[in-house]
């Protein structure tokens, strides 16, 4: 199966979805390990009732980012990925941890790209007033949440809906759209620069 290392900062809710979906060997898919940037990310207690080895690289913990950068790279590279899946990780991945896994990096995001890139997709959206937002998986490049579009999913708007309900809708679409593809990718291989790659053995 494909081996997947996952990125998270928060309750990795995606991580769960994707842990379900890996412990059955017909998904093509194993997480090999979870890392985050955070002790707190509540998300790790997935990885670990999962039995995945898990990680955590601090930027605070480094005198410069780019340390950081080269310290995650290093770790991730450690579990040998075909994929690594930035799953509600909310820090920019650096210009060293891009060139070791470039194109083989992807992320979720909870709007419909190109709009409300960045940290508050569901609040921006519902500040605007648009009536259908979405989530949207791409191939993670040097912009934010600007790479080549994977997968797109729409979710309406509803007339009472706050920045919490609306990102928990979005979220179930998330879910699914992930693990599809993921799933997908993992079984089928996966297009960059015209190129089919499998990323699983
Ligand atoms: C997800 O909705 C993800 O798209 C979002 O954070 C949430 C994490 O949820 N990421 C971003 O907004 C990144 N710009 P989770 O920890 O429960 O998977």
């Amino acid at each position: 199966p494909a081996r997947l290392v996952v990125l998270i900062s928060g309750t990795g809710s995606n991580l769960a979805a994707l842990l379900e979906a890996a412990a059955d060997p017909g998904y093509g898919a194993q997480v090999v390990a979870v890392g985050a940037d955070r002790h707190s990310a509540t998300g790790l207690e997935h990885a670990r009732a999962a039995g995945s080895p898990v990680f955590v690289e601090r930027v605070g913990d480094y005198a410069e980012r780019s340390a950081w950068d080269r310290a995650l790279a290093t770790q991730v590279a450690q579990f040998e990925p075909d994929l690594v899946v930035s799953a509600g990780f909310m820090k920019l991945l650096g210009p060293a941890f891009l060139t070791a896994f470039a194109g083989r990096t992807v992320n979720t995001h909870p709007a419909l790209s190109p709009a409300f890139p960045g940290m508050h997709g569901p609040r921006d959206a519902l500040d605007y007033g648009v009536k259908v937002t979405g989530c949207t998986l791409f191939v993670v490049d040097d912009g934010v949440d600007t790479g080549a579009i994977l997968d797109q999913r729409a979710v309406e708007v509803a007339a009472d809906d706050d920045v919490e309900s609306l990102h928990e809708r979005i979220k179930i679409a998330e879910r699914s759209m992930l693990v599809e593809q993921v799933g997908r990718m993992a079984r089928e291989g996966w297009i960059i620069d015209g190129r089919t790659v499998r990323v699983g053995g």
